[in-house]
């Protein structure tokens, strides 16, 4: 139970690594998880999975500051305070080499990827200073520390939570708000279909298997594995532990 009496805060909270990781914060003790979430589908599908006891469903779009300034407060009138804030939404783009890349779709996923955790923190920082600190943990991906052909602003997004992430570590250590960012390996949820699927149409299974045999210990990541760092970030146990990018791709970039 090593979250015990902490309010989390997760986004992009019913899609397949978000969903994973509140079931895993409640089973480890967590008062309350909010799971903040675009999709009005995935948040009904998360409500029959996890059920409304110590849970709260926000629909909201994190790119939005309207949105982002609604779920922090919502969160701290409801439970008090935020103690973790996962900021997690993603959302992949398209496949296409930059000269076909359409320049609003690109903007789309700068504005969910960067500016939905640049508002997160921007947001929730005053409400987790006033009650002594906590931590915030960025999905960025290991797109966010390396290049792949065709998904120009998926990386480009991915390092630029990086940045973000440092600069937050920066500027929350004397209020002891840590920030760090985790960088997954292909993980086999939806994004992963979509993305194979756009990488050759038709043919998603090849790609899986091509992706699969450049990573080391054989297999993709599940949600769990990437939950379990999250409450590793989580929870006390990394108390000391802020501005650092965590790996975990089975090899993948070593
Ligand atoms: N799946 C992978 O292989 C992989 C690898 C590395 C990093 N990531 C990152 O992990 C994070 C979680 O993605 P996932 O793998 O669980 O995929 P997912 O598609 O299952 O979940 C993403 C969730 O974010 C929500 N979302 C999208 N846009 C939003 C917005 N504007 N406002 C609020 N919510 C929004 C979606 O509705 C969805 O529920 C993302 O940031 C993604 O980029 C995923």
């Amino acid at each position: 139970m090593i979250l015990k009496d902490k309010i989390a805060l997760i986004t992009g909270g019913a899609g397949g690594i978000g969903l994973a990781t509140a079931k895993l914060f409640l089973e480890e003790g967590a008062k309350g998880v909010a799971i903040v979430d675009f999709s009005r589908e995935n948040l009904k599908k998360a409500e029959e999975t996890l059920g409304s006891e110590k849970l709260m469903y926000i629909q909201a779009d994190v790119s939005q500051a309207e949105d982002v300034k609604n779920y922090t407060n919502q969160v701290k009138k409801e439970w008090g305070k935020i103690d973790i804030l996962f900021l997690n939404a993603g959302t992949e783009g398209l496949v296409k080499t930059m000269e076909h890349y359409p320049e609003e779709t690109f903007d789309q996923v700068m504005g969910v990827n960067v500016k939905g955790v640049w508002l997160g923190m921007k947001y929730a920082f005053p409400i987790m200073k006033t009650d002594g600190g906590g931590s915030v943990i960025i999905t960025s991906s290991v797109a966010g520390l390396r290049g792949t052909a065709q998904v120009s602003a998926y990386v480009a997004s991915k390092h630029a939570t990086v940045g973000l992430m440092r600069v937050g570590a920066l500027e929350g250590a004397a209020d002891k708000i840590r920030v760090n960012t985790i960088h997954p390996s292909p993980v086999d949820n939806r994004m992963m279909r979509s993305l194979e699927e756009g990488f050759a149409p038709g043919m998603g299974d090849t790609v899986k298997e091509n992706f699969t045999k450049m990573i080391p210990m054989g297999r993709y990541a599940s949600n769990e594995d990437i939950a379990d760092l999250a409450l590793f970030l989580a929870s006390d146990k990394s108390r000391f532990i802020t501005g650092a990018t965590y790996v975990i791709d089975g090899g993948f970039t070593s």
